[in-house]
């Protein structure tokens, strides 16, 4: 290695700075401790910070056993970002929303880069992780970094290395390959040789925006794919076939078939939204993304779809959906998560509502009081559900207990295959 700071990144004990302590931040913190190398931790939200240091973890990835022991281990929680300053390393991992016209909010992004600037010394590697549009880093990183007179490539390095966990799965951080592309080889080579101390794999490629773009086509892809197959489920309806049978067949291919499966539509932070950087960016070079949109338009229908089948089942036992109790199962986006940000539980929810059904929820994982802010009345796990006329399962979290709820309900649409892979799939359960 002809390169003496991804040389010092690859042998000597360094200090990484995160900005930004979520579900990406906290975990890439603590996993550098574990590692054997210092981490600071800036937040901008004192409640945040506050947590943190009394060893709470706003995460499901990350215990309060591990976030106290990487306290204990050379993390450091702080909200004053003049601390990041004694980092040889900083991670920017800060949200990136999109705004009300499904335009890129950069402004998280443009305030870290405010905060790397204050900080900025020679030797750092600045490395970007909030998924954005290809050209991000080269737009806003590169001039904050440069801004006090430091020179890209020689005093400062840039890179763009995109986030890969999937809150709630199982791999974490520290074992999910990381791509990884700096602003030129040299940037590139520093970047990879720091993330090499932290994650199993590295896989550099030759520029920020190659990475930049990698992460975008990965969300893409998932978006697309899941459009297809949500637009099979509703043709496989209309032919009487069980989709699930379908795709739980086609997956028997040992080669070319991956199995994607259908629901409600798609939520979090991340698939509904990834795919629009791309298609913002599409716009600009004149480029039309077709796949893009038609996938965006099949999923967000999705939620619609699932309503209606709720009232076609209802109908079809003489029942209206005006004035009925129904019971949704699960308001987080995917399942073993508390997480409910974008869920399309809420929108089929929403539209059932609409058309005048009392909507209650179950949902052990995300709790009361959070399914309460989003106006529907919580039903805990002990409580009867004797009263619903239908129940519509929109999350399989794990610790559902289906033979209670088909037991209880009498009719139910599961609109994630839960009831088919748990093996029970009695009567009254149909599936969408
Ligand atoms: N959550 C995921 O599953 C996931 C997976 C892959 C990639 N990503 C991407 O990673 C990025 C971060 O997402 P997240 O889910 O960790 O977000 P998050 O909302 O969980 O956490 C972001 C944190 O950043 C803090 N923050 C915001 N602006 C700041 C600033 N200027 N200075 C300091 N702190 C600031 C917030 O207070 C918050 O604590 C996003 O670009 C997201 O798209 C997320």
């Amino acid at each position: 290695m002809d390169n003496d700071r991804a040389r010092f990144f690859a042998e000597e004990s360094w200090t990484g700075g995160v900005i930004g302590l979520g579900y990406v931040g906290l975990p890439l913190a603590v996993t550098m401790v574990q590692n054997g190398l210092r981490a600071i931790g800036f937040d901008r939200s004192p409640r945040r910070v506050e947590m943190l240091q009394r060893g709470i973890s706003p995460v499901e990835d990350v215990t309060d056993e591990e976030l106290s022991a990487a306290l204990a281990g050379g993390l450091q929680i702080t909200s004053d970002e003049s601390d990041l300053a004694q980092s040889d390393a900083i991670f920017i991992c800060v949200p990136s929303p999109l705004g009300r016209h499904r335009e890129p909010d950069l402004s998280f992004i443009k305030s870290a880069a405010a905060t790397v600037e204050n900080v900025v010394g020679p030797g750092m590697l600045v490395s970007l992780e909030s998924t954005t549009y290809p050209g991000t880093t080269e737009d806003i990183i590169v001039p904050a970094v440069t801004g006090k007179g430091l020179v890209a490539d020689e005093d400062v390095f840039v890179a763009f290395s995109p986030e890969r966990v999937s809150p709630g799965a199982e791999m974490k951080t520290g074992d999910i390959p990381k791509v990884v592309g700096g602003i030129s080889p040299t940037s590139t080579e520093v970047a990879a040789a720091a993330y090499a101390r932290v994650v199993a794999a590295v896989h550099p490629v030759s520029s920020a925006r190659a990475a930049e773009m990698a992460k975008l086509l990965e969300n893409t892809y998932r978006a697309v794919n899941i459009g297809l197959v949500n637009e099979m489920a509703q043709l496989a309806h209309e032919l009487d076939i069980n989709i699930w049978e379908v795709v739980d067949a086609a997956a028997t291919k040992p080669f070319g078939f991956h199995a994607f499966y259908p629901g409600p539509g798609v939520g979090g932070h991340c698939i509904p939204l990834d795919p629009q950087f791309l298609a913002w960016r599409a716009k600009e070079a004149n480029f039309s993304t077709r796949f893009i949109d038609l996938a965006e338009q099949v999923n967000t229908k999705m939620p619609e779809y699932a309503a209606t089948r709720v009232a076609d089942l209802l109908n079809r036992h003489g029942k209206p959906v005006f004035g009925t109790r129904i019971l949704g199962i699960g308001i987080a986006y995917k399942p073993d998560v508390s997480d409910d940000r974008e869920s399309a539980s809420i929108e089929v929810l929403k539209e059932l509502e609409q058309r005048g059904a009392h909507v209650s929820v179950l949902d052990p994982v995300v709790g009361k009081a959070r399914i309460e802010s989003h106006g529907f009345p919580s039903v805990g796990e002990d409580d009867s559900l004797a009263d619903f006329a239908v129940a519509v399962l929109l999350t399989d979290h794990a610790v559902l207990d289906l033979k209670r709820i088909a037991a209880e309900v009498p009719l139910v649409l599961d609109t994630r295959g839960a009831f088919r892979r748990s093996g029970y799939e009695p009567d009254n359960v149909e599936f969408l």
